[in-house]
């Protein structure tokens, strides 16, 4: 049987004729979904997503696939996450406090200390108390797909941190958020928000002490050679949220929706499972380069930001009711 490809030039031009036209005479449509991606091809996420797209490929019969733009090629996450609601481009990954900015009840998904560990965090992903939440910024021409785990995210700088005095008078890079400025503020430093490109030269010309992230990041971007000593406080693990524009979804068929959906699940999933590795691959990068990981007591940074729980679960009984779903899945 032969298959007209017609090739959709951006993404999402165009209806989805899906698979339900091939065997008509008809072409199919192939659409590809770009996708903003702002780390690298090593990345475990860009890696899930890879895997993501080929199958996507291959069960929508050539309808859809998907291309990512890694290295923040296509602006910070900030700027993706405007091409996402304007159409421009098809999907990108956020982290979680970008996408706060459109509707605050993000917060708490983003909370420090709000996930136990990274099977609490899996269990809140895949067990659907997020759904409701992820589908409130539909007015705002996109909604969330799913989300990757990022780990957890520690504080580095040209010492160890082991207690919040330690951070004192320290500018610290945060993600952009104004939960995410006050925490570290709480957390003894200045939170100072900024995209993750310029980390590396501002440390490096002396604008901050520090930035957070997780290892794979840390060892990513070489932040080792600018902030050698890490130190886990573990105050976040903040979700990577998958998000895609609205119209772009809403114009597959059920069929291919449903295909999409169960792949996406699946990803999450995986993702979790290589996460573990990759950070310790980093981990060794990082230590070979001169960076030292330091243990840290995590009580009295807990304790420290106990009023941003507080303040953001208070702002709304849909924030106070997400906050309790998430910790009644403690096991
Ligand atoms: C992590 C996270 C990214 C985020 C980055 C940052 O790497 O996975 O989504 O952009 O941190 O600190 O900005």
């Amino acid at each position: 049987m032969a298959v007209t490809m017609a090739l959709g030039v951006m993404a999402g031009c165009g209806a989805d004729k899906g698979a339900a036209e091939e065997g008509n005479g008809g072409a199919v449509k192939e659409t590809v979904l770009k996708i903003a991606f702002n780390q690298s091809e090593n990345h475990p996420q860009y890696k899930a997503l890879a895997a993501f797209g080929e199958k996507l490929k291959e069960e929508t019969a050539g309808a859809y696939s998907l291309e990512i733009a890694p290295n923040a090629l296509l602006g910070d996450q900030r700027a993706t996450a405007e091409l996402v609601q304007s159409g421009t481009i098809a999907m990108a990954v956020v982290g979680n406090p970008i996408v706060e900015n459109f509707n605050k009840e993000f917060a708490v998904i983003g909370l420090p200390y709000i996930y136990d560990s990274l099977d609490h965090q899996k269990e809140v992903f895949t067990s659907g108390v997020l759904d409701e939440l992820f589908a409130s910024t539909e007015a705002n021409g996109f909604f969330v797909a799913g989300s990757f785990t990022a780990g957890s995210r520690n504080v580095y700088t040209d010492k160890p941190i082991e207690t919040p005095e330690d951070l004192a008078g320290y500018k610290v890079r945060v993600m952009e958020s104004d939960t995410m400025v006050k925490m570290l503020d709480l957390m003894g430093g200045v939170g100072t928000p900024m995209g993750q490109g310029e980390v590396y030269t501002a440390v490096q010309q002396g604008v901050l002490e520090g930035g957070e992230n997780n290892e794979v990041t840390y060892a990513d971007l070489k932040h080792y050679e600018i902030a050698p000593y890490f130190s886990y406080t573990q105050h976040l693990m903040v979700p990577d949220l998958i998000i895609i524009n609205d119209d772009i979804y809403n114009g597959m068929t059920a069929e291919n929706k449903e295909i999409f959906d169960n792949l996406m699940n699946e990803t999450i999933i995986n993702e979790f499972e290589v996460w573990n590795e990759s950070v310790e691959a980093a981990k060794a990068i990082a230590v070979e380069n001169g960076a030292t990981f330091v243990d840290v007591n995590i009580k009295p940074f807990q304790e420290n930001v106990k009023p941003l729980h507080d303040e953001v679960t208070a702002a709304s009984e849909g924030a106070k009711a997400i906050y309790e779903a998430i910790r009644g899945l403690v096991k």
